[in-house]
C-alpha cells in the first residue's frame, strides 16, 4: 500500500482500508507506527531556522504540529469525506465544536443553534460563545420558514444536527445548507450520528462538517476524539485557530481512532440493520407508543433519511405508552444485555433514560408522529434512548422484553 492518491473513485469499504495509508508514514508495516514526539530535531541550525516557515501537515517541526501518526488519521479522514480539502483533529467531540465555532464567529455575531442539537453545544452557545460577545438563537430545523425568518445581518454561523439529538428526527439538511449560504452565513454540521458513510455533508451543501470520533469511528469505547473537516479555504482557517489554540491529540489515541476506522463501514452496517429489527419489533408493543428511529418507515423524518443518507447506525429511541419515570426506568435497571450510560458507538449495546424536554426551547417532545393515526397523547412523554452494538439482535429483542416486564410490573 504505497499510494493512497486514487481511492476516490473507490467504494467506501475500499477506501476505508486504504485511507491514510502513505509509505512515508507506515514504512515496511500496515500501520503507522505511534510517533509518541513533543521534540523534533534538526540536523543543523539552518534547518532549524527553515522549520517555521513551512506549516502543512507531513512537515516535522514540533510536537503540536503532530506526526505520521496523527497525520495518518487526519488524512484518513479527508480521503472519506467527499469534498474535504482537509481535517483538524481535536482532543474531543466537544473541543471540535468550540474550534470549529471560535474560527467562523467574532464578537457581535449571531449563531444559529438548531433547537434539537446535543446539550453540551446548546450550553456552549449560552455560556462559552455568550462571554465572547456572541448571541446565540435557537430554531426549530423542521419549521423553515420560521428559520429563514431567523437571520438577522449579524447571523455568522448555523450549528446543525441531524438526527436531533434524543429525539432523533431528521431535518431537511440540503435545503437548511442552501437558506444558510444564500444569508451569507456558515453551515456547520454534527454528524457524528451518521459519519461520511451515511451522510456526505460537504456534497450536500454543509461548509463545515464535524464528528465525536469518541462514538462510531474510535468504536470500541476507549477513546474521545473529534475532527473538523471542510473545502479549502475553511479548513485553513480550522487549522490555523487549532494552533492558536493549542489543540492536539495524543499519538496513542490517534492510532487507536485509525484501528476503529478501519472497521467502521462493517460495524456500522451490521448496528444498523440491528437496530432497524429491534425498532420493528418495539413498534409492534403495547408498552411503545412511538419509536424514533430515522430508519425506521414512518418514524419522523424517514422519508428526508431516505432521500439524503446512504446509511444510519444503532442509536435510536423509544417512547413509553403512558407510565412514569419510575416504571421507564425500571425498565432501563432490568436491562441485562445493554450497560448504563451516556455515550454510543462503541461495539456494546447501551440504554439511557432520557428527557429532552429540558432541553428544548421551541421545539415540542415528544415530536408528532409522522404517520397517521397519531398513538401519541399527553401521558406519553418518558423515553429511552438505545445504542444497539454488535451483539445479536435475537438477544437483545429478548432481554427488552423481559425488561418490559419489570416497566408494566412494579
Ligand atoms: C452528537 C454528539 N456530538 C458531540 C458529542 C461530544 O463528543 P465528546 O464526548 O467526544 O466530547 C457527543 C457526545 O455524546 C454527541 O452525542
Amino acid at each position: 500500500m504505497s499510494d493512497t492518491s486514487n481511492l476516490e473513485d473507490a467504494a467506501p469499504g475500499t477506501r476505508i482500508v486504504g485511507a491514510g495509508r502513505r509509505q512515508e508514514w507506515t514504512g515496511p508495516v500496515v500501520n503507522p507506527p505511534v510517533w509518541r514526539a513533543s521534540t523534533h530535531l534538526y540536523e543543523s541550525t539552518a534547518a532549524l531556522a527553515e522549520g517555521p516557515r513551512h506549516n502543512e501537515d507531513g512537515r516535522f517541526f514540533y510536537g503540536r504540529r503532530g506526526a505520521p501518526t496523527q497525520w495518518a488519521l487526519s488524512e484518513a479522514l479527508t480521503q472519506i469525506e467527499p469534498g474535504a480539502a482537509g481535517t483538524v483533529l481535536y482532543p474531543s467531540g466537544v473541543a471540535a465544536i468550540a474550534g470549529v465555532l471560535l474560527t467562523v464567529l467574532r464578537p457581535g455575531d449571531v449563531l444559529l443553534i438548531s433547537d434539537n442539537a446535543y446539550d453540551p453545544s446548546r450550553a456552549m452557545g449560552k455560556g462559552l460563545l455568550h462571554d465572547f460577545g456572541i448571541e446565540p438563537r435557537f430554531f426549530d430545523p423542521l419549521d423553515i420558514p420560521a428559520y429563514e425568518a431567523a437571520f438577522c445581518e449579524r447571523t455568522r454561523a448555523v450549528l446543525l444536527e441531524a438526527p436531533g439529538s434524543l429525539s432523533m428526527e431528521v431535518c431537511d439538511l440540503p435545503e437548511l445548507a442552501r437558506i444558510a449560504r444564500a444569508k451569507g452565513a456558515i453551515s456547520v454540521l454534527d454528524n457524528t450520528w451518521a459519519s461520511p458513510l451515511g451522510f456526505q455533508a460537504l456534497e450536500k451543501g454543509i461548509d463545515i462538517t464535524l464528528m465525536a470520533l469518541t462514538k462510531h469511528v474510535g468504536g470500541h469505547s476507549d477513546l474521545m476524539m473529534g475532527s473538523a473537516s471542510a473545502g479549502p479555504e475553511l479548513y485553513a482557517r480550522l487549522r490555523a485557530r487549532a494552533q492558536q489554540l493549542g489543540t492536539v491529540v495524543s499519538p496513542d489515541d490517534a492510532a487507536l481512532a485509525l484501528r476503529g476506522l478501519r472497521t467502521l463501514h462493517l460495524r456500522l452496517k451490521q448496528e444498523t440493520d440491528s437496530a432497524l429489527a429491534i425498532a420493528q419489533w418495539l413498534s409492534q408493543r403495547a408498552e411503545v407508543a412511538q419509536v424514533l428511529c430515522p430508519m425506521l418507515p414512518g418514524a419522523p423524518g424517514h422519508d428526508l433519511w431516505k432521500r439524503d443518507f446512504t446509511g444510519g447506525c444503532g442509536l435510536f429511541s423509544f417512547v413509553f405508552k403512558g407510565g412514569d419515570a419510575a416504571a421507564r426506568n425500571r425498565f432501563v435497571d432490568a436491562l441485562g444485555l445493554f450497560g448504563i450510560g451516556f455515550s454510543w458507538g462503541g461495539y456494546e449495546s447501551l440504554a439511557l433514560p432520557i428527557d429532552p424536554a429540558a432541553y428544548r426551547s421551541c421545539m415540542a417532545w415528544p415530536p408528532e408522529p409522522a404517520s397517521a393515526p397519531a398513538p401519541v397523547s399527553a401521558g406519553d412523554r418518558f423515553g429511552v434512548r438505545l445504542a444497539i452494538g454488535l451483539e445479536d439482535p435475537a438477544d437483545l429483542i429478548a432481554d427488552i422484553e423481559q425488561a418490559l416486564t419489570a416497566w408494566s410490573a412494579p
